[in-house]
């Protein structure tokens, strides 16, 4: 019988030095690890490409992942998904009962449909218990364009207290919502990265992190990258950004959501003025893609674009002084 691996250092290859690299840089476990590519490792352990790889595969026995599973695993795993309310039941209806867990959900639309108001509201309605259609936990919010607003989850508390009946304490609430602002793309991506670290620390206690909200996905990258020769890069960086994401939802049963904007001038000379940012890179990484449009006064549509099992549809929702309800 060989002794259960647990502690990096235990993986042959692996010494304190080279444990200390990896966690610096987010892989703070063997399943973290165990899903990383051979290139993530060299560059930020410092590490050959053979030796990268002797880890990586000591790390997937170690922590059983990366294989094939059977599809009797695979339900078990999906037996685990959770649900999160928005807090408004049309929407609720429209994604199958809430925002799930293990995948990503993004949320895209012109300034203003109100992709930061539902942001706020998911970090409320995280932290409620199952049955009040939270999932117990809490939330990192990596914020990039500096719209988290404190005070404004303070008010949000209104939509869920009407909706259950029960006072929840704001300080408390806040304390559970962990916001990182981001500065560019390349610090976007670390603390994506870095996320799981606080995720791990959390992840037996009362409340581990079951959200994360990165508001805006595509901001930073659209500013950062302009002009067509610089595309390919963008993508690069986009598309290892969001499987970070999905990394993470994996790991931690975590709900992940993004927003992200529509294309406007001078982008529409070129396209459909209504296609979110990031084409194809986004999209097929996103499971859940819901479009926002303004209508008449508070009233918002969301309207579900691609999924792999639900049908396309619209739910109307209002965005209140209480938060996101009906
Ligand atoms: P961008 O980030 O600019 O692309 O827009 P967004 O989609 O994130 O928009 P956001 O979620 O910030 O929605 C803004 C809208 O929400 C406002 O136009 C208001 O209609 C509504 N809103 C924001 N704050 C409040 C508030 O405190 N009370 C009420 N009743 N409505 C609010
Ligand atoms: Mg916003």
């Amino acid at each position: 019988m060989t002794e259960k691996i647990t502690l990096l250092e235990d993986l042959p290859g692996v010494g304190p030095a080279t444990a200390e690299k990896l966690k610096e840089a987010g892989f703070n476990s063997i399943e973290a690890v165990a899903v990383a590519s051979p290139a993530d490792l060299v560059v930020t352990a410092e590490i050959g490409e053979s030796t990268a790889a002797k880890i990586i595969v000591a790390a997937r026995s170690a922590a059983d992942v990366g294989g094939f599973e059977t599809g009797d695993k695979v339900l078990e795993r999906r037996k685990m998904v959770g649900k999160l309310t928005t807090g408004c039941s049309a929407l609720d209806e429209l994604l199958g009962n809430g925002i799930e867990t293990q995948s990503i959900t993004e949320f895209y639309g012109e300034f203003g449909s109100g992709k930061t108001q539902i942001t706020h509201q998911l970090s409320v309605n995280v932290q409620l218990p199952v049955e009040q259609g939270g999932l117990n936990g809490s939330v990192i919010m990596i914020d990039t364009e500096n719209t988290f607003r404190p005070e404004r989850i303070a008010q949000m508390l209104g939509s869920a207290s009407a909706r259950t009946d029960q006072e929840y304490d704001p300080e408390e609430i806040l304390h559970n919502i962990h916001v990182a602002r981001a500065y560019n793309s390349n610090h976007q991506i670390l603390l994506a990265e870095s996320a799981s670290q606080l995720a791990e620390e959390l992840k037996d206690s009362e409340t581990p992190v079951r959200l994360l909200i990165v508001d805006s996905l595509t901001a930073h990258f659209r500013a950062e990258y302009v002009g067509r020769g610089t595309l390919a890069d963008r993508q690069q960086k986009l598309n290892k950004h969001m499987h970070d994401l999905l990394k993470f939802a994996d790991l931690y049963n975590a709900a992940i959501v993004v927003t992200n904007q529509v294309m406007s001038k001078p982008d529409a000379f070129f396209g459909d003025p209504t296609k979110p940012i990031g084409g194809h890179i986004v999209g097929h990484t996103a499971t859940y893609r819901l479009y926002l449009r303004k209508s008449k006064g508070d009233k918002r549509i969301a309207r579900l674009v691609d999924s792999p099992c639900l049908p396309e549809g619209e739910a109307v929702f209002s965005v209140t002084m209480e938060g996101l309800t009906d």
